[in-house]
């Protein structure tokens, strides 16, 4: 590392049913080092946690912006930062079992698109487009779902919804702003 270095910080990651996690985030517009330290604070607060994503909305910010790292579980997978992505195509579908660091201790089976091709930017404002059929599709449907203010929660059916509405949100309740 040479010359001045801005140390890293974890933030406290939003959970639901904090209400910055409904709204849909604004696209980046400044690429700026106020969006380069929020971007390296998110990596370090992805890996501290630990997960394989976080949105920017998870840390309270309503901006389109996502840090994603699928490695440990896709061959393909590296720290990928994606901005203002948007789904160019998907095919196919396939369910398979999904948690998110905003709701903590809850994990469901979600039907997601098998394969997804996304466009967005990097964290220079350069284009990026990133095609994945494995863990890595699932991981950037989760994440652009989060920008669009939706949860998993969100993509269950109505017996699973009850069931969470009973028990769940009622033990998270004490969170209830
Ligand atoms: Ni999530």
């Amino acid at each position: 590392m040479i010359g001045y270095h801005k140390s890293m910080a974890v933030l406290p990651i939003k959970t639901y049913p904090d209400r910055v996690l409904k709204e849909k985030t604004a696209p980046v517009t400044e690429f700026d080092s106020d969006l380069k330290n929020l971007i390296d604070n998110m990596i370090e607060t992805m890996y501290a946690a630990p997960g394989v994503g976080l949105a920017a909305n998870q840390v309270g910010i309503s901006k389109q912006l996502v840090v994603i790292d699928a490695s440990a579980r896709d061959e393909d997978g590296s720290l990928i930062v994606l901005i203002n992505p948007v789904i160019l195509c998907s095919e196919g579908t396939e369910d398979s079992e999904e948690g998110c660091l905003s709701l903590p201790e809850y994990t469901t089976v979600i039907k997601r698109a098998l394969k997804v091709k996304v466009e967005g930017l990097d964290r220079d404002g350069g284009p990026v487009v990133i095609e994945s059929d494995g863990f890595l599709a699932k991981v950037l449907q989760h994440e652009i779902d989060h920008l669009n203010g939706m949860l998993l929660i969100d993509r269950i059916g109505r017996i699973k919804r009850e069931f969470f509405n009973k028990r769940y949100a009622r033990e998270h309740a004490a969170g209830n702003k």
